[in-house]
C-alpha cells in the first residue's frame, strides 16, 4: 500500500497558478502542479482524436454504450483528461491524499472556466474499489505504478515525473485491482502497462491495443 501522507521532504503550497508540490531536497526541480487549462495536457487534448489515441481505442470510445468510465488509479489524470476530452464521462479514484489535493485543486480551476466539465471529469469521494457498486461503469481504466526498482522503468521516467514517482512510490498491491475492476465494469477493463511488463495479476487479457510507448491490455467482465 502506498503512503498517503506528505513526506517531510515535500511541501504542498498555494501559488497564484494553483496548488503545487515542491521537492525540498531538489530545489531546482520545477514544482508539480496539475493544469488542465494550459501546458502539456491542453496541448495534447487540442490535437487528440480517437483514431490517433491508442488509449481511446482501447477504451472503446466512440462506440455506443461506452461512455461512463472509472479511472480507478487517477494519478495526475493525464490519461483521464484525454478520455474525457474525447467524449467519455470520467470518474476519478485516487487514494494518495496529496495527489487528491492536487487533483481537486486543478479540477476546481477547470470548473471555474468551464462549468460543464463538472460532469465530464470528477473526483470520487471514495478511496477503495470495494465500495464501488457492481456493473456501475461501462469501462474501468487501470494504470497502477510499475515497480520503480525496475531498471528499464527507472530509465524511462521523464524528469517531470520523477517527483511524482518519489511521492507515490510503487503500487505493490496493483495485482489486487483487476478482480474488483472486472466486477465494476459493464463492458471492459483496460490496463495500461509498459511494453515489457507482465500481465496484471498474471491474467492473460482477451485482447490488446499496442502503441509505440505502451500496451493496453483489455479484459471483458467475468
Ligand atoms: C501511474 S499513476 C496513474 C497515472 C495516470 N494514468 C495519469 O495519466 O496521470 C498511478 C496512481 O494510482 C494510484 N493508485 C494505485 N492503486 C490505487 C488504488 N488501489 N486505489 C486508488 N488509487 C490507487 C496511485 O496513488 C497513483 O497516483
Amino acid at each position: 500500500m502506498s503512503s498517503t501522507s506528505l513526506p517531510s521532504d515535500f511541501a504542498l503550497e498555494p501559488h497564484p497558478d494553483g496548488l503545487q508540490l515542491r521537492w525540498l531536497s531538489q530545489p531546482k526541480m520545477t514544482p508539480l502542479r496539475i493544469d488542465f487549462l494550459s501546458g502539456k495536457n491542453a496541448f495534447r487534448a487540442a490535437h487528440a482524436s480517437i483514431k490517433d489515441e491508442a488509449i481511446a481505442r482501447a477504451c472503446g470510445l466512440g462506440k455506443p454504450n461506452h461512455s461512463s468510465l472509472l479511472d480507478a488509479t487517477a494519478g495526475l489524470a493525464r490519461d483521464a483528461f484525454i478520455l474525457a476530452w474525447l467524449g467519455a464521462q470520467v470518474a476519478l479514484n485516487e487514494r494518495h491524499t496529496v495527489v487528491r489535493a492536487l487533483l481537486a485543486d486543478a479540477l476546481q480551476r477547470l470548473y471555474e472556466q468551464h462549468p460543464d466539465w463538472q460532469t465530464r471529469l470528477y473526483l470520487l469521494p471514495i478511496a477503495s474499489l470495494a465500495e464501488v457498486a457492481t456493473a456501475s461503469f461501462d469501462v474501468v481504466y487501470l494504470d497502477p505504478m510499475y515497480p520503480s526498482s525496475d531498471r528499464k522503468v527507472k530509465a524511462a521516467v521523464k524528469k517531470d515525473m520523477q517527483m511524482f514517482h518519489q511521492l507515490v512510490g510503487p503500487d505493490a498491491d496493483a495485482d489486487d485491482l483487476l478482480a474488483p475492476a472486472r466486477r465494476i465494469a459493464r463492458q471492459r477493463v483496460v490496463v495500461k502497462r509498459p511494453q515489457h511488463a507482465g500481465f496484471l495479476g498474471g491474467v492473460v487479457p482477451h485482447t490488446q491495443v499496442v502503441s509505440k510507448k505502451h500496451r493496453f491490455d483489455i479484459y471483458f467482465p467475468e
